[in-house]
């Protein structure tokens, strides 16, 4: 019997500060006009002190588990894509698994910079078509504010903070995760880096006295990476799953640049219309913004049950991917997530247990949120 890997839930954790780029002339050298003439960003959002990449991956975790019906305890793997993590180890996936209490689920980090988020979904997906397992979920989860150089206009424009997460459950239904195309090109690895921490460059004062413990690129090589491969790895998926561009309802593309997407869009020859892009208002948020802007077209009715999709990426490594989706939705009929629910999970989450408690209105020893 085939089997098949379904997206039946999503959810986004987006933090509430604002970052405009008028806030940014304050702080570098620039203008709200650069930015948005070369980039299209008008805005980001930047974690709290208390946020941090596992805080929000644990956010938007549980408000795609309610929105897919499933109890973190049904979890069998949990995978963050992520190019902030927590720490070098353990696992951000580790941390997200106690949170959420995913008392049975395997946990580990995917490391791929902003294609990550393609890599680890087809991986789940993959677990899933084989029988290894039944229910994941997929998470790309940043706090690059945590990274960047903040005197260093090249890179802190560009950058912000936030969570998406999807549930795959597996079914015999034909549908969900159809295709996907993973593409790697280590000679570009120095283009694109953080530098030092790792045992190549360990940590010293010296490292820090140069800045080594931030995000480091040279924009030009990447951008022409970029423009070449978003509609190549785009055709490719497509054919592979013996489809054409016009069977596609939809692209959610990597938000890291609007003219990358325009390039991409007339390599495709597709208008930009059937491009999902949300890059304005997040910026780019890495491994967290094909997921982002998906729910946020799902959410808008721009991607319905049954759609043909195809998120594709590009980033740090230097890698590509892209895969095709046949959207599905919760296996029963449920409403996305309210974003008041969304924020009571998070309170939940971060509370104390007493506070947890009392918020619940539980009798004492329901720690465990949902589980
Ligand atoms: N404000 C004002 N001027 C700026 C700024 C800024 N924020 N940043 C750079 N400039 C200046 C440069 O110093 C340069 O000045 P010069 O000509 O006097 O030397 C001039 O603007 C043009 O710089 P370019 O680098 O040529 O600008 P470009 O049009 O290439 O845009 C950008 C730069 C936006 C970074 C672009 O190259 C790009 O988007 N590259 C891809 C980056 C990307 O997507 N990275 C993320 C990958 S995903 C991941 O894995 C994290």
């Amino acid at each position: 019997m085939t089997r098949y890997a379904h997206i039946t839930g999503w959810g986004t954790a987006l933090p509430e500060h604002v970052l405009t780029n008028h806030d940014l002339e304050q702080m570098v050298d620039t203008s709200d006009e650069w930015i948005v003439s070369r980039t299209g960003i008008r805005e980001r959002r930047i974690a709290s002190p208390d946020q941090t990449t596992a805080s929000l991956a644990a956010d938007a975790a549980l408000a795609a588990l309610e929105h897919a019906g499933v109890k973190p305890s049904g979890v069998d793997l949990i995978i963050v894509a992520t190019s902030s993590p927590e720490h070098t180890f353990p696992a951000t996936a580790c941390i997200v698994q106690d949170i959420i209490g995913a008392s049975k689920a395997g946990a580990f980090d995917l490391s791929a910079a902003c294609t990550g988020f393609i890599f680890a979904l087809n991986m789940a997906a993959q677990a899933i078509r084989t029988g290894s397992i039944d229910t994941a979920v997929v998470i790309g989860a940043e706090t690059l504010s945590r990274i960047v150089n903040w005197q260093d206009r090249n890179t802190c424009i560009l950058f912000g903070d936030g969570a998406g997460a999807f549930v795959l459950q597996g079914s015999e239904e034909p549908g969900g995760v159809l295709e996907a195309v993973m593409h790697a090109d280590g000679s570009g690895a120095d283009v694109l880096s953080l530098p030092a921490g790792g045992s190549k460059i360990p940590t010293s004062a010296d490292t820090v006295a140069h800045g080594l413990h931030y995000v480091h690129m040279d924009g030009r090589p990447v951008f022409r990476f970029a423009t070449r491969v978003m509609a190549e790895a785009t055709r490719e998926v497509v054919e592979k799953a013996g489809l054409t561009l016009d069977d596609i309802a939809i692209i959610v593309p990597h938000q890291a640049n609007y003219r990358i997407l325009e390039v991409a869009a007339r390599g495709l020859k597709m208008p930009m219309a059937k491009f999902m892009v949300n890059l304005d208002k997040y910026g780019n948020t890495s491994t967290a913004s094909i997921p982002i802007a998906a729910v946020e077209a799902a959410e808008k009715g721009r991607l319905r049950k049954g759609d043909k999709v195809v998120m594709v990426g590009f980033g740090g490594g230097l890698t590509y991917g892209a895969l095709l989706a046949e959207w599905t939705g919760p296996f029963e009929d449920k409403p996305p997530v309210k974003p008041e629910r969304i924020r009571l999970l998070a309170r939940l989450r971060s509370a104390g247990k007493r506070a947890r408690r009392k918020i619940l209105n539980l009798p004492v020893g329901d720690e465990k949120l949902g589980g």
